[in-house]
């Protein structure tokens, strides 16, 4: 201690005015307050909570049972034609960041629902949107000219920059989930769209076009090999889900994910949609998984089936068409109480585009 004092008193000023070393944090913020007049400041001083040691998430993770979801969207019926609303959704709002428009911190969720009788007018966007169907049966959603029917647990996809528009002609509602990229796009403040004069596209394509041209493990001519999204509109539950039943049969189940596939664009084997993955999944009876997290915060839907997922420290029962978020590197473990299907979607192959995705399996 005394050589210290010393070394202090050898530093001091030789005239014995104040040792800016006894002054150090006055003068450090007197510095700060100068530099700030200049728009600068010193990175020394947030370091840490900027550049962290492992993903801060502000998302929480929240669950929305479709019993309570599906009678409020139904009362949104009486209050707003499709057609005045462009799109009647209500949006799925993670409640920790209420307001915002966002299920997680990069997508956006909502429940669209489509009367009998009605159509959402034709627009278009950068943000490319992912449709997974709740409820009904031969509403469609039209995309660049090919009307796709839709059924429950089909999977659509709009594009970035596809015109698109919906129609009911069945005599039932249709609700589905919405999953767009928008606050991903909108982080980069690149967002665009154009809304068009007429309700309804033209139709210069038949339903199912799109599948039975590229996901037949075929390729029409032409096809451009670079395209980055997939050419097929509607992935159909039909000829998904008996996949998984023959992943199970063969013993090819994950012990965190279960039987699992990711749809992909049909011509390179890569996402759907550049900014968007998803998933589909079957957990069989009694499927106890081991803990898994990833740094891509996860929108899942149940489809079939009855289970829990355990967040963290929180334990989410769920039962057909309700959907739940898990935030990034958020440890979770899926249970299954019956043979169950879930689906998923993620920003996955945006982070792994960018070389920042990463994962942590704990051992099974
Ligand atoms: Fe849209």
């Amino acid at each position: 201690m005394a050589s210290t004092t010393a070394g202090k008193r050898a530093q001091g000023k030789p005239n014995g005015g104040p040792d800016p070393k006894h002054n150090v944090d006055a003068v450090r913020e007197a510095y700060y307050d100068r530099i700030s007049k200049f728009d600068m400041a010193p990175l020394w001083k947030v370091m840490k909570s900027v550049v962290t040691k492992e993903p801060v998430t502000r998302c929480a993770p929240v669950i929305w049972h479709y019993d309570d979801v599906k009678s409020l969207v139904l009362e949104s019926g009486a209050l707003i034609s499709a057609e005045e609303a462009q799109r009647r959704v209500l949006i799925l709002e993670n409640p920790a960041m209420r307001g915002e428009s966002r299920a997680t911190n990069t997508l956006f969720a909502g429940i669209q629902m489509i009367l009998p009788g009605e159509v959402a007018p034709v627009h278009r966007h950068v943000s490319s949107a992912i449709r997974f169907v709740l409820d009904g049966e031969g509403a469609y959603t039209a995309v660049e000219g090919e009307k796709a029917f839709m059924s429950p647990g089909d999977f659509v996809i709009t594009a970035n920059w596809a015109p698109h528009d919906h129609g009911n002609p069945s005599k039932k509602p249709m609700l589905w989930l919405d999953v767009l990229d928008f606050p991903a796009v909108n982080f980069y403040e690149a967002s665009f769209a154009e809304y068009f004069e007429e309700g309804m596209q033209n139709t210069t394509r038949q339903d199912g076009d799109s599948l039975t041209f590229y996901g037949s493990g075929v390729l029409p001519d032409g096809i451009p090999v670079a395209l980055n999204r997939s050419p097929v509109i509607n992935y159909t539950y039909a000829r998904t889900r008996p996949i998984l039943e023959r992943l199970k049969k063969s013993g090819e189940v994950d012990p965190r994910h279960g039987a699992r596939v990711h749809y992909v664009n049909p011509i390179n084997g890569g996402p759907v949609l550049p900014t968007m993955g998803a998933s589909l999944a079957l957990l069989p009876k009694g499927f106890k998984g081991t803990d898994y997290r990833s740094t891509d915060g996860t929108i899942f839907v149940c489809v079939e089936g009855q289970g829990t997922t355990r967040v963290g420290d929180q334990v989410f029962e769920w039962g057909p068409n309700d959907i739940f978020v898990v935030p990034p590197w958020k440890p979770h473990a899926h249970g299954a109480a019956k043979d169950s299907v879930l689906f998923s979607i993620s920003d996955r192959p945006a982070q792994q585009a960018l070389g920042i995705w990463r994962e942590e399996k704990r051992a099974a």
